[in-house]
């Protein structure tokens, strides 16, 4: 089990408003108590923060904000000592325009470092239509008057994408994936690992992709070729955890990431749910909350675990820095809802086949802070694109509606940890607005109260870590077509438990599969048994794991 820790909003020790790795390790017994295996700390390295260190300008050196080389080996030691291993975020599709290869490669066309990153030179035309995800006119080609030319960047132009097909670049990043790995970390989540292979003629879009370019941008012809050279340079070398966040990954070609005999990764994180439920096909910066289908979700779900049936194996995750609010997006986070419908999640969570990721603050049931005001915002994603409807003369009133709803920042305002003066999160002013209902959410108020989200969290955490079946079982979906309820079963070695998991406000039912009869109740999220003879009749978002005895 992964519990996610996000460093600029975790805790900060120096009082300048930003979370760093004292902060980290002044909390390592609360991680411990959550029963956790592995952390992972999204970037550290040096970077000026243009994306909050996904551009990173030192890959060998730590964030000034975050703290000394010193103090992150004071972090993996603590964690080593208590048994917790630590994944650090790999960034290597891009750098910083600000990493002395940047700067190098611009400098002139004939720089040994011109070919770390993509040039298409003024001479040949205007580059061929590439889109980018952040930048503010919508170009991933910048023109760069040094040497007349135009760089590649995918994301913001401050984040120039690397060009693996040089060798030379290659095993600089071999290089350092190996010093991070001698220094003793357990592994790498490896960012938006499809898109290091592109087909460098850069031919025209193709038309059949309309906007979804994600799937045309990734996945480039030599994306397997360089995997397992990694593999074979770096990961095999040592005992690691690897896991690709996989955008543009489809069924089809999952294993070919994953399955063992690949020798490449051995998981990813696939988008299916996170990027549909709630929110506009073609653009998700658009909430569209007409788009929750439950039946649809539970198809993902089933879809996705029967790839890594046989071989690989997956992960599960609905809260990251990248996304909302797990409990305002998936569940109901109005007071009377916002335990029982969180808990809810984290019984899907820990129930599925595959390893389970816990962003940090979802296990208190932290909410979305809604912004209303673009001047709250923090994340380049959405000032840019709000910089951009404004030039345009774009509806800013209804993307400012839909950014309350699914705008990265509202998973990334800080940890809350008491009740006090800016949550306890710090003693300076915060870098990012905290949620106000920190008077009432908050890690000291759930320590307090036995009935918390943290509570039951810890108590699905140990029923995992004492039931195998949890872990390995064959899962089997009922009930498909149930818009309200959830609900599968999990088989080992002639034991069978079943989960049901209500997503609704109005509750559910749904029946015991044919053959069986329920037993004991290992875990609930509600007092009240929902048996009732063959049938389970949920409270609003009620979950339960319940044996079933073959009758
Ligand atoms: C995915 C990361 O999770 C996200 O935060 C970042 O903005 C992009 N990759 C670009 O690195």
């Amino acid at each position: 089990m992964v519990y996610q820790v996000y460093p600029r909003s975790f805790k900060d020790s120096d009082s300048n408003g930003v979370g760093d790795l004292r902060g980290i390790t002044s909390q390592l017994d609360y991680i411990r108590s959550l029963g956790v295996d592995v952390v992972w700390i999204n970037p550290v390295y040096r970077s000026p923060n243009d994306d909050n260190g996904y551009d990173i300008s030192d890959y060998r050196a730590i964030m000034s904000e975050m703290g000394s080389m010193a103090d992150f080996d004071a972090l993996l030691q603590g964690l080593h000592q208590r048994g917790i291993k630590l994944i650090m975020d790999l960034v290597v599709n891009h750098s910083s325009d600000e990493h002395r290869w940047f700067q190098q490669s611009r400098s002139s066309r004939d720089n040994p470092y011109r070919d770390y990153y993509h040039w298409w030179p003024v001479e040949r035309g205007p580059p061929p239509k590439r889109w980018s995800f952040f930048d503010e006119e919508g170009s991933a080609w910048r023109y760069d008057s040094t040497t007349r030319a135009y760089y590649l960047h995918y994301f913001s132009r401050k984040q120039p994408d690397l060009n693996w097909e040089n060798p030379r670049l290659r095993r600089e990043v071999y290089a350092i994936m190996r010093f991070w790995l001698d220094k003793g970390v357990d592994g790498f989540r490896l960012d938006v690992i499809p898109f290091i292979s592109k087909d460098t003629t850069f031919p025209p879009l193709p038309d059949e992709y309309g906007g979804d370019y994600v799937a045309y941008y990734a996945k480039g012809p030599r994306l397997h070729q360089y995997l397992r050279e990694m593999n074979r340079e770096v990961l095999s070398k040592y005992d690691l955890m690897t896991v690709g966040e996989g955008g543009g990954v489809s069924v089809d070609d999952a294993l070919k990431f994953v399955a063992e005999d690949r020798q490449e990764l051995q998981t990813f994180f696939q988008f299916e749910v996170v990027d549909r439920w709630g929110r506009r096909p073609g653009n998700f910066l658009y909430s569209d909350s007409s788009n929750r289908s439950l039946p649809a979700l539970k198809g993902i779900f089933t879809k996705w675990d029967s790839v890594f049936a046989t071989s690989g194996w997956g992960t599960v995750f609905l809260g990251n820095h990248d996304q909302s609010r797990m409990v305002s997006r998936y569940g109901n986070d109005t007071p009377p809802y916002r335990k029982v419908s969180s808990k809810m999640l984290h019984t899907l969570l820990l129930t599925m086949r595959a390893t389970p990721y816990i962003y940090n603050g979802d296990e208190i049931g932290m909410a979305n802070i809604r912004f209303t005001d673009i001047g709250d915002y923090r994340d380049l994603m959405t000032i840019n694109y709000y910089n951009r409807l404004e030039r345009e003369g774009g509806d800013l009133q209804e993307f400012l509606a839909a950014q309350a709803e699914v705008s990265r920042d509202n998973g990334r305002t800080p940890m809350q940890w008491t009740a006090d003066t800016n949550a306890g999160f710090t003693r300076g002013p915060p870098w990012i607005r905290i949620n106000p209902d920190y008077r009432t959410v908050n890690v000291a108020a759930a320590e307090r109260d036995t009935s918390s989200v943290l509570h039951y969290v810890r108590r699905l955490i140990r029923l995992r870590k004492s039931e195998p079946v949890l872990v390995y079982g064959r899962y089997r979906l009922l009930d498909q077509g149930n818009p309200e309820v959830f609900a599968f079963t999990r088989s080992l070695s002639g034991r069978t438990l079943m989960v049901a998991l209500s997503f609704s406000q109005a509750g559910g039912r749904t029946g015991l599969p044919a053959g069986y009869s329920a037993g004991k109740i290992l875990i609930s999220n509600l007092g009240r048994s929902p048996v009732r003879g063959a049938q389970l009749v949920l409270q609003p978002y009620q979950a339960v794991v319940l044996e079933l005895k073959r009758k």
